[in-house]
């Protein structure tokens, strides 16, 4: 049987960003992680560690300084700004913190946004939107508007919206972030099951490591290194001995 190739690959990537008294200031060194499809991967580390910044290279939102980035196997780090956004809109669905819907927009025109890009007639966004709907079980609120749903409502309504373009992967930045632990538990059990029955690719931040728990793998970050990839450990104090072993 012929290897599946992973679908991210980074190589060595670094990133630094200009700080405004002049020069640069380094937040990636040389981190070099490779995913399968089917992974659900915990990404974990201090604040300011790297990690937002790590997932937006890897979602193609922001690109590397240096190093090399392939996603299904292809080099994106030449790509142009268009390019990145067919990618972008064709494999991978986004989830954030803040849940990023449009208030002024229905819960079904924000799940229909991001099948604008895909060529689908008015009907077909739709029928595609509601089912979405249905998969995360807010049919009954196709017509209602962000503010007047709860936090973790807000949250299914994005995880639709992401869904909807049948992504094979799902980069999720602190998805239960704003939630009460309740409504988090539920949204992370909708990401388990996504991945089981599914086999959508999960890539989540977490600072908890009762969250990361969920995943199958955690990379943790310290300083912008990867100083643990491997399976969910038994106890977080692994990876903060991993942070010890790097402290300068
Ligand atoms: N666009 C940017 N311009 C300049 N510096 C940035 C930018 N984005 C991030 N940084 C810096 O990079 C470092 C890492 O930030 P990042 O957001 O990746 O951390 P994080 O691990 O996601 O933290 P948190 O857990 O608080 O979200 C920080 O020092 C931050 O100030
Ligand atoms: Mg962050």
């Amino acid at each position: 049987m012929k290897k599946e190739p992973p679908i991210i690959a980074l190589n060595k990537v670094c990133k630094s960003f200009p700080l405004a008294i002049g020069g640069q200031q380094q937040v990636l060194f040389d981190v070099t992680f490779t995913v399968k499809s089917g992974e659900f991967v915990a990404i974990m580390g201090p604040s300011g560690s790297g990690k937002s910044t790590c997932m937006n290279i890897v979602g193609a939102l922001d690109s590397a300084t240096s190093g090399t980035y392939e996603l299904y196997g292809k080099d994106i780090t030449t790509m142009t700004d268009d390019e990145l956004a067919t990618i972008r809109n064709e494999y991978i669905g986004f989830v954030f913190q803040n849940f990023n819907l449009l208030p002024k927009r229905t819960i079904l025109d924000n799940v229909m946004l991001p099948l604008m890009y895909r060529g689908l007639v008015m009907d077909d966004r739709i029928r595609r939107a509601r089912e979405m709907l249905r998969l995360v079980g807010l049919e009954k609120f196709e017509t209602y508007f962000p503010t007047q749903l709860s936090g973790g409502m807000k949250q299914r309504v994005a995880i639709a919206r992401a869904l909807a373009g049948n992504p094979k992967l799902i980069l999720a930045d602190e998805p239960t972030g704003a939630l009460d632990s309740k409504m988090g538990n539920e949204i992370l059990h909708f990401f388990k099951k996504l991945n089981k029955d599914m086999g959508i690719t999960i890539i989540m931040i977490t600072h908890e490591f009762e969250i990361a728990k969920y995943a199958d793998r955690v990379i943790h970050i310290y300083d912008g290194r990867i100083v643990y990839d491997g399976p969910v450990p038994a106890s977080e104090n692994t990876l903060l001995k991993a942070e010890k072993g790097h402290k300068k």
